[in-house]
């Protein structure tokens, strides 16, 4: 008897169940970094989000006993998680930025941006308030490789009057981007378009362009962690050292914002390589939890 049937049979509460996963994930080499970055809060987000339970609800529930039926679901989750190494956000189908549930499959990049920092509502617009005074009268927008589309759906909370483009190439993630435009009633505001960069955009405009596009460098995508394999590769690489995409951007973006507009990106560990290819511009970096290394904003003007 394998040890996720001996649980099914034996184990009958939740904290039964949270302690089980929390030993199996201890006792495995499955890699955090999809939202949590250890064993406890990894059991906690499976096992009620399985059982579809809000998390704040965890102390009301500890001793709450299970159904065989949800027993065996967790059973399988847990096994796959260890097993196959397949992220908790694909196994329940969601994935939290900014306190907003999006949902996710196997067909997007897990959301886990640091541009999404910066477009928090509470805050306004946060460390943006520099080049943005007033979000309401930003007119339009655009999330160039959207994914989930989750970037742009943060767009559109901070900026209420703008109308959002938000782009891909993977028709798997327009049609997962359009899932969470349509959770979020945001039809009449953003709108999913299937582009190669910039292609299909000829002729607009946009006061505001944010990207978070791929940027794994080809050694790192050589070792990443099975978790992260797990995720479409289309998403990741970027060329020989991560830039690929983010050179389309520097190239393009100018002719694709108006006079005042901005253009943020996000470019992983590749701030020294990318200055270095562009003596001339002074980039802005912005600062996040990961510290001002990662998200970098340009006017038009210093694109141009
Ligand atoms: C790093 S993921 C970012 C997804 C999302 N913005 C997020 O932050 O979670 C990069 C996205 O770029 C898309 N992509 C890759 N090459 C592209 C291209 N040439 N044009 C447009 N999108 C592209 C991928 O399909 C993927 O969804």
């Amino acid at each position: 008897m394998t040890a996720y049937t001996q649980a099914t049979n034996e184990l009958q509460t939740i904290r039964d169940w949270i302690r089980f996963a929390v030993s199996q994930f201890e006792a495995s080499d499955i890699f955090y970094g999809h939202g949590t970055d250890n064993a406890y809060d990894e059991a906690v987000w499976l096992i009620m989000s399985t059982l579809h339970l809000p998390m704040d609800t965890l102390d009301n529930f500890l001793d709450a006993r299970i159904t065989i039926a949800e027993r065996i679901k967790l059973a399988s989750f847990i096994e796959q998680r260890i097993t196959r190494h397949t992220p908790t956000a694909y196994l329940v189908k969601e994935a939290w930025l900014q306190g907003l549930k999006f949902y996710v499959d196997e067909r997007v990049l897990i959301p886990r941006s640091f541009i999404a920092e910066l477009l928090n509502s509470d805050s306004s617009t946060g460390d943006l308030s520099p080049w943005i005074e007033f979000p309401e009268m930003i007119e339009s927008a655009a999330d160039i490789c959207t994914g989930s589309g989750c970037l742009g759906i943060l767009l559109a909370s901070v900026f209420p009057n703008a109308a959002i483009d938000v782009i891909d190439i993977s028709q798997d993630a327009i049609d997962v981007a359009n899932i969470n435009i349509s959770n979020y009633g945001l039809q009449e505001q953003v709108t999913a378009i299937r582009s190669d960069m910039f292609d299909a955009l000829k002729g607009k405009k946009y006061d505001v362009i944010i990207s978070n596009p791929p940027y794994v460098d080809a050694p790192s995508m050589a070792t990443l962690p099975q978790e992260y394999q797990n995720e479409p590769q289309l998403a990741l690489g970027s060329g020989v050292a991560g830039l690929d995409h983010t050179h389309t951007i520097l190239r393009e973006a100018a002719n694709y914002l108006n006079d005042d507009g901005i253009l943020i990106v996000e470019i992983g560990h590749n701030r020294e390589a990318l200055e270095a290819a562009y003596p001339n511009i002074i980039f802005n970096w912005l600062e996040t939890s990961s510290g001002n290394e990662f998200v970098f904003l340009l006017t038009k003007s210093q694109l141009t």
